[in-house]
């Protein structure tokens, strides 16, 4: 039999080096012996990372939904497969079995092919934490549109962005939503984005809060009826192997967003056995995963990654801090969560606010804790470790990116030892290296270098939404035969890997990824800006904030700063979202730069961070003058 399921450190070992010494057969028992496949494949990889070419079990037919949901009915027809949990603790939670998912999903599915959607077509989802959100996805994956969530956190001008980046046709959304005591007005913000989109036919409106929304006559449908109407049966469409299943969105550091398009065949068989085997889950567990499922760690460990094992997996639409700072807890209580996975934003946001708020709970059923997101520190790793799990859950820290689609390097709980603040070990598979800057790779342990994997996985992205010459740019330039991660990472004496933070202009704010060039593009639209920076600094709860340097075109102009710093905050809340604002604005009168003109960052981040005994060389800077200025006048 296959090694589907890990269970002690040397079979971790044995499985680990099979699947490096012969990965096409090591992935070819695990796909075959696993799911469903309408059709198994001629050749199970075949790949190129200099043109960049990466194709999983080619010639292989299937359905994931057929596999998420289909096969567990004849077992698990009656087991919880969604437990939704509102954002009111008042209101009951929901359990959505198997057999109902079914139902729900194939009768949403035959809505979108009765508006109009085709194999192929793309269909943005911007909906909250609801049913509706994960019963979108899977509707559209069962009929073969390809799915583009957009964190419903998101402003209009970033979802029009990513709508017209990918050529939706139909946008699913909600007449609003719930986030702790307020509410947000989804529909709204959809309207604002659909006046630049002219290719979006149809607007499906879950109701979820009741309020007062205009609806365009020909455009926007209210959900409910239609599905009321449908027939909950709808044959699965049969995709090949390497047929996009999504396109997510995430940051770059220069220009827009990427959309990451990932494949059905190996993204399937990745996140189910990463979710088996780096959650340890078993029969009748109950599985919660905070994240929200328009980020990558809510499609492959909130959808597809549970529900391909027949895991009940828990769907939280509130926040941590409703109606007061025990809500988490309250939940696991409720719920008798037993694999619990966050980010470490929250883990700090927590741990400020003392430990009675976990005792009022019985944290008894947790057997697992997850951290993913950014770097955790040894803080709170500790008070993680020693409040939640009480000392006896493992934590995984585990490593991985919206571009690797699955997990890639974490401890397995009660397989390997972990370590506070490190990732641990490859998953079974993955081949990560370290190079040093000359592109030499860094053998041996102890060494502290640019992370590098040098082998494909089954759920890499394959490209990004048109504009491949940028995927092969962004992630297989830097290093020949190489995928770049943009990460730093040491290795440790036993080879132990430690993620040392992004390398690149990417900055990690409450475990969102952000790009500084966006961010500074719209501030640059204020008419009295001339130019700015943005870097991070340390943040006891957000891990990294956003410190933004300004220079104003007239530097003499006595504008009131205060509410230049409101100005500039509403603007970046307008273009990107709220995640993305400034926790600092300095105005200066001038950015240190390289006589190429590229802004020296790095000094700027030292700055922001406090760290200013050693600036490093500036004898190349064009204007080191600005240097003092700035430094005297730091927040
Ligand atoms: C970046 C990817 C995939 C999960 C959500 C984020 C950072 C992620 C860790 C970790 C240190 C981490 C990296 C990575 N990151 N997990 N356990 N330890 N850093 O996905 O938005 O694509 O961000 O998040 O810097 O490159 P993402």
């Amino acid at each position: 039999m296959s090694n589907y399921h890990i269970k002690h450190l040397e079979e971790y070992y044995q499985v680990y080096r099979k699947s490096i010494r012969d990965p096409e057969n090591f992935w070819e028992e695990i796909a075959g012996e696993h799911f469903l496949w309408r059709k198994k494949w001629d050749k199970v990889l075949d790949w190129d990372f200099k043109k960049p070419e990466i194709k999983w079990f080619e010639g292989a037919q299937l359905n994931i939904t057929e596999n998420c949901i289909d096969r567990h009915l004849t077992t698990k027809s009656d087991q919880t497969a969604i437990l939704f949990e509102p954002n009111d603790p008042n209101e009951e939670a929901e359990h959505i079995t198997y057999g109902q998912l079914h139902k729900r999903v194939n009768q949403f599915a035959n809505v979108l092919k009765e508006q109009g959607v085709k194999r192929g077509d793309r269909v943005c989802i911007y909906v909250p934490m609801i049913p509706e959100l994960a019963i979108s996805l899977l509707a559209c994956a069962r009929i073969g549109a390809i799915h583009s969530v957009v964190f419903a956190g998101f402003s209009s001008k970033a979802l029009a962005t990513r709508i017209n980046d990918s050529d939706c046709k139909m946008v699913i959304t909600a007449d609003g939503s719930y986030r702790g005591s307020k509410t947000i007005d989804l529909k709204g913000i959809v309207d604002e984005a659909l006046k630049s989109c002219k290719g979006v036919q149809t607007v499906l409106v879950a109701k979820r809060i009741n309020s007062e929304i205009t609806m365009k006559a020909g455009r926007d449908k209210w959900l409910q009826p239609l599905l009321d109407k449908a027939s909950y049966k709808c044959k699965a469409e049969i995709m090949n192997a390497e047929d996009p299943l999504f396109i997510l969105y995430t940051s770059g550091s220069t220009g827009k967003p990427k959309g990451m398009v990932h494949t059905t065949g190996g993204y399937m068989v990745y996140t189910a056995y990463t979710f088996k085997n780096a959650f340890q889950y078993k029969e009748n567990d109950v599985y919660w995963c905070t994240a929200d499922i328009g980020w990558i760690t809510g499609h492959s460990y909130i959808v597809y990654g549970p529900l391909a094992n027949g895991a009940t997996t828990v769907l939280f639409e509130g926040v941590p801090s409703y109606p007061d700072f025990g809500r988490f807890w309250d939940i696991v209580d409720k719920h008798k969560v037993n694999q619990f996975y966050t980010a470490p934003t929250a883990i700090r946001a927590l741990a400020k606010q003392g430990v009675e708020l976990i005792q009022k709970y019985d944290l008894s059923s947790l057997k697992v804790l997850g951290s993913v997101g950014e770097p955790i520190n040894e803080e709170a790793w500790h008070w993680y470790n020693d409040n939640v799990g009480k000392s006896k859950s493992p934590i995984i820290d585990s490593w991985w990116q919206t571009e690797t689609g699955g997990i890639m390097i974490t401890p397995i709980p009660y397989v390997t030892p972990t370590k506070p603040t490190y990732a641990t070990l490859p998953f079974i598979g993955i081949q990560p290296c370290l190079m040093d800057e000359e592109g030499k790779q860094l053998k041996g342990n102890q060494v502290d270098g640019r992370l590098c994997i040098k082998f494909p996985w089954p759920s890499i992205a394959r490209t990004i939404w048109g504009n491949h010459q940028r995927y092969k740019e962004t992630y297989f330039s830097a290093y020949d035969n190489m995928y770049f991660t943009g990460d730093g990472a040491l290795r440790d004496e036993v080879g132990y890997y430690r993620i040392t933070g992004r390398v690149d202009d990417v900055i990690i704010v409450s475990g969102h990824n952000l790009g500084t060039a966006p961010i500074e593009d719209a501030i640059n639209e204020h008419p009295a800006i001339s130019e700015s920076a943005i870097v991070g600094f340390p943040h006891d709860i957000k891990g990294s904030a956003l410190y933004g340097y300004i220079t104003l075109k007239d530097a003499g102009e006595s504008r009131n700063h205060e509410n230049l710093r409101k100005e500039i905050n509403q603007l970046i809340s307008d273009r990107i979202g709220p995640i993305s604002k400034l926790d600092k604005i300095q105005f200066t009168t001038g950015l240190p730069k390289t006589r190429s003109g590229k802004i020296m960052r790095r000094i700027l981040r030292k700055i922001a961070s406090k760290d200013t005994s050693n600036l490093g060389d500036t004898s190349t800077l064009l204007n080191p003058e600005c240097v003092q200025d700035i430094m005297d006048n730091a927040l």
